[in-house]
C-alpha cells in the first residue's frame, strides 16, 4: 500500500454488539486500520455508549490498535482505566476542556497516541497552539453523540483549512473524520485532506455485510488518490 493510503477506522457504535469480536475481526481482515471505540458518558453528550470493559474485550480479539474517543466529562480521569483494558490512542474534545494542555500531557506521558477532536461548530484555530504536541486531529463531520447521522457539508471547507494548518505546522499529524462518512462523503472528505475515516453506519450496518461495507469505502478512498 503506498504511504500516503487513505486509513480506514471501523466504529463499533454501529456493531451488533452480541457478535462484537466476529465483526471486529472481519473489519480486520478486510483492510481495517484501527478500530474506533466511542465513549459516551450522558453529560458530554447527550447519550451513553461502553467503557474500558469493551476495550478490554476487544484486546483479546484483534491486533489492530484501539482508538478511544472520549466524548465525556473530564477524561482525565478515566485514562488509565482504558490504557490498562488495552487502548492504543485517545481523542479528546477541544470543548469542554478548560485544561486542554494538561489532557494531552497526561495522554503523552502514558506513551499513547493523542488526538484532538473539534466538533462541527469549533473553527480551525483553535489547533493553532495545540497542533505540535498531536499525532491525530479529529474534525466531526456530525454532531458527537450518535451514530447514523448525516454528514454535515459545510465541515468540507474547514477540513481544508485543517489540512492547510497541518501542512504548515505539523505534516505528519494525522487528519481524521468521523460521522456520516459513506462511499460518497468519504471521496469528498479525502479530497478536502482527510486521511483517516471513522465509519459506523456503512460499515457494521451495511446491508451487504461488513466485508462490502468496508470494501466500498475503500474502493471510494482509492478512486479519489488517482
Ligand atoms: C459520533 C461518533 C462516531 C459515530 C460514527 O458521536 O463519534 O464515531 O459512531 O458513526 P456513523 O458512521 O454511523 O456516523
Ligand atoms: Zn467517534
Amino acid at each position: 500500500m503506498p504511504q500516503n493510503a487513505v486509513k480506514i477506522a471501523p466504529s463499533i457504535l454501529a456493531a451488533n454488539f452480541a457478535r462484537l469480536g466476529e465483526q471486529v475481526a472481519e473489519a480486520e481482515r478486510c483492510g481495517a486500520d484501527r478500530i474506533h471505540v466511542d465513549v459516551m458518558d450522558g453529560h458530554f453528550v447527550p447519550n451513553i455508549s461502553m467503557g474500558a470493559p469493551v476495550v478490554k474485550s476487544l484486546r483479546q480479539v484483534t491486533r489492530l490498535p484501539l482508538e478511544t474517543h472520549l466524548m465525556i466529562s473530564d477524561p482525565d480521569f478515566f485514562f488509565d482505566e482504558f490504557v490498562e483494558a488495552g487502548s492504543d490512542s485517545f481523542i479528546v474534545h477541544w470543548e469542554g476542556d478548560n485544561n486542554l494542555h494538561r489532557t494531552i500531557h497526561r495522554v503523552k506521558d502514558l506513551g499513547k497516541r493523542v488526538g484532538l477532536a473539534i466538533n462541527p461548530a469549533t473553527p480551525a484555530g483553535v489547533l493553532q497552539e495545540v497542533l505540535p504536541d498531536l499525532d491525530l486531529v479529529l474534525v466531526m463531520t456530525v454532531n458527537p453523540g450518535f451514530g447514523h447521522q448525516h454528514f454535515i457539508h459545510s465541515t468540507l471547507a474547514k477540513i481544508q483549512r485543517v489540512r492547510r494548518i497541518i501542512q504548515q505546522v505539523r505534516p505528519g499529524c494525522e487528519l481524521e473524520l468521523d460521522g456520516g462518512i459513506d462511499a460518497t462523503t468519504a471521496s469528498l472528505g479525502v479530497k478536502a485532506g482527510a486521511n483517516v475515516l471513522v465509519a459506523g453506519t456503512s460499515i457494521f450496518s451495511a446491508s451487504e455485510g461488513v466485508a462490502a461495507g468496508m470494501k466500498h469505502l475503500l474502493a471510494a478512498t482509492k478512486q479519489t488518490r488517482t
